[in-house]
């Protein structure tokens, strides 16, 4: 499996001061330079974190790929078409969730979705749609066009250790089947860390693991090459 650090953290906190540290740029180029084999970064709507000179930045600077998470807003698919990221990943957004809550609902709004991605899938952006392990969802993933999923990890996440992580999991591995028997390459991420990782390994094919609030987390005290690192191998 490989490993997608999200580095927004890096940029909420040095949002938090309005000044340039912790420079987002950098932690992009220590975590390729640890094990990270793609840097992805959500531009939000409300520009929150990551700005849109960051992207611009990224770019042209780091030396694996950028998968640039964004919502379906028009202005984001613009910049997406000027940069061409290697991928981008579809996601819901709602302005006041402190992170990406749900997966897409891609079957109930599928001729949307077909419609926002067939732009950037002409330019030879891979799409990818981020959503719910769930039966309807990835049928209708299928058959938009897209060639990834990312299946939403956080209810497994939540349900680590209690009785509900077996059905939980299970969810996941049971929709990545279904999802790879359609054509479609499957990632996962949210919520995932140094404890509950492991289990992915089980999933047959999971191509990309996105990780980002967990490493950022342990980085604090351990620094950004280790938590990297360390992740990287347990993935591996
Ligand atoms: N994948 C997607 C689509 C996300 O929106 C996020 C959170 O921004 C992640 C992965 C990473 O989640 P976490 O920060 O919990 O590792």
């Amino acid at each position: 499996m490989l490993l997608g650090v999200n580095i927004d953290h890096v940029a909420t906190l040095r949002n938090a001061r309005g000044g340039v540290e912790p420079d987002v740029i950098s932690a992009a180029l220590i975590c390729e330079a640890n094990g990270g084999t793609s840097i992805t970064t959500h531009l939000r709507e409300d520009r929150r974190h990551i700005k849109d000179e960051d992207v611009y930045t990224l770019i042209k600077t780091i030396k694996t790929k950028l998968n640039l998470e964004m919502a379906m807003a028009d202005d984001i698919q613009k910049i997406a078409l000027e940069i061409k990221p290697h991928s981008i990943c579809l996601v819901p957004e709602k302005r006041q969730e402190i992170t990406t809550e749900g997966g897409l609902d891609v079957a109930g709004q599928l001729d949307r979705v077909r419609g926002f991605i067939k732009p950037l899938l002409d330019a030879g952006i891979i799409v990818s749609l981020f959503i719910d392990p769930d039966e309807a969802q990835v049928k209708a993933s299928a058959k938009t066009g897209a060639q990834f999923i990312e299946m939403h990890t956080g209810s497994y996440s939540e349900a680590f250790g209690t009785d509900r992580e077996q059905e939980e999991f299970l969810k996941l591995k049971n929709s990545a089947q279904l999802a790879q028997s359609l054509g479609l390459t499957v990632n996962a991420g949210h919520g995932l860390n140094y404890k509950n990782v492991h289990r992915m390994h089980e999933i047959e094919g999971l191509y990309e693991l996105n990780i980002g609030h967990s490493i950022i987390s342990r980085a604090v005290f351990t620094g950004l090459p280790e938590a990297v690192s360390k992740m990287a191998e347990l993935i591996k």
